[in-house]
């Protein structure tokens, strides 16, 4: 089969498309004929290396986290799922044509793999942003960096819990916030004056997305720092901040809520733009220019035996 790999950090001109041996599914896992993988920023920031102090790579590297795509081996020991299944979850090495996931949720009949394959990662950092950060019903949430994946995800999950959200975006972008069901403004000098008057009672917590160095800004808007939290700022900490990392606590249960809403049609993730799997370098260079609307996913087309 067809996976892209990496053999060195470096820029985009390291990932190679290359045929290897299928993976097979241990126990407690399935793996499937993929029909989708999400680009997320992790996938170009641990090629480049920066990851390395803190998460070891061996080469050749695989690449891509989450997936959806059809069932074609099913692993020792699972239940309550088949052969043609179609499921999405997380994985490893699912840019390519098969990959194991190690959690899956069915997938919705009527979901697009597209979208599908797009949900896991934003859907289970913005559910964990938004539970450690402790914002509640009735309360003021500001997001920074709301148009991108984890925006996306933050902001109809926040307003699901009856928050009341302040999403920031580049200009051409703050239509796309307000159809989420986000207020919204522009990100940049002055965000302080901007959120007072669209907050006049103050906001009572911030979520860092975007990573854009602004920390002490949301804890002088918030007046706490123990409300403002990052996934994308390691200098959180420093400053009183949180900051929220993975693996996934409850992956099962994520699927499961991410597939279950979307079914309801109470989610949905905007896919900007889709790629095939020789395009998965010009993916990860499209994620790194950080200007990402919703989500970025690569598609990779199946024979006629799994479609
Ligand atoms: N800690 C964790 O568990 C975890 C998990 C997943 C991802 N992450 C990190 O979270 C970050 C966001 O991921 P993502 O998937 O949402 O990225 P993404 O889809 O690439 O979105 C990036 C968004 O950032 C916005 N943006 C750019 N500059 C901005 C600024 N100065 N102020 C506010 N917004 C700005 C862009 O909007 P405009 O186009 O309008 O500028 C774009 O929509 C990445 O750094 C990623 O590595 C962390």
């Amino acid at each position: 089969m067809k996976a892209v790999r990496f053999s060195d950090y470096g820029g985009p001109e390291v990932l190679r498309l290359v045929e290897i041996e299928a993976p097979h599914a241990g126990p407690g896992e399935v793996r499937i004929a993929v029909r989708a993988a999400g680009v997320n920023p992790s996938d170009w920031k641990r090629r480049a290396g920066q990851y390395r102090a803190f998460e070891r790579v061996e080469f050749p590297a695989s690449v891509g986290v989450e997936a959806s795509g059809i069932v074609d081996e099913v692993g020792p020991g699972v239940a309550g799922v088949s052969i043609g299944d179609a499921v999405f979850g997380f994985g490893d090495g699912t840019m390519a044509e098969q990959a194991v996931l190690t959690h899956w949720s069915p997938k919705p009949a009527d979901l697009p793999f597209e979208v599908a394959g797009g949900l896991p990662v934003i859907f289970d950092t913005a559910t964990r942003a938004l539970d450690e950060v402790g914002v509640l019903t009735g309360e003021t949430l500001l997001v920074s960096g709301a148009a991108g994946g984890i925006g996306t995800a933050v902001v109809q999950l926040a307003r699901l819990r009856g928050i009341t959200v302040i999403g920031t975006a580049s200009p051409p972008k703050q239509d796309y916030l307000r159809n989420l069901g986000a207020i919204a403004t522009t990100y940049g000098p002055g965000l302080k004056a901007r959120v007072e008057a669209l907050a006049p009672d103050g906001v009572d917590a911030a979520l860092d997305i975007a990573g854009s160095g602004i920390i002490p800004e949301l804890i002088d808007i918030v007046g706490d720092p123990r409300r403002v939290l990052s996934v994308a700022d390691f200098s959180a900490e420093q400053h009183g901040a949180k900051f929220s990392h993975g693996p996934p606590k409850d992956p099962a249960r994520i699927l499961a809520v991410a597939a279950e809403l979307c079914a309801n049609g109470l989610f949905r993730l905007p896919v900007e733009r889709t790629f095939p799997l020789d395009g998965v370098a010009e993916a990860q260079e499209a994620s790194a220019g950080g200007h990402v609307t919703g989500k970025l996913v690569v598609c990779v087309a199946q024979g006629p035996a799994s479609s």
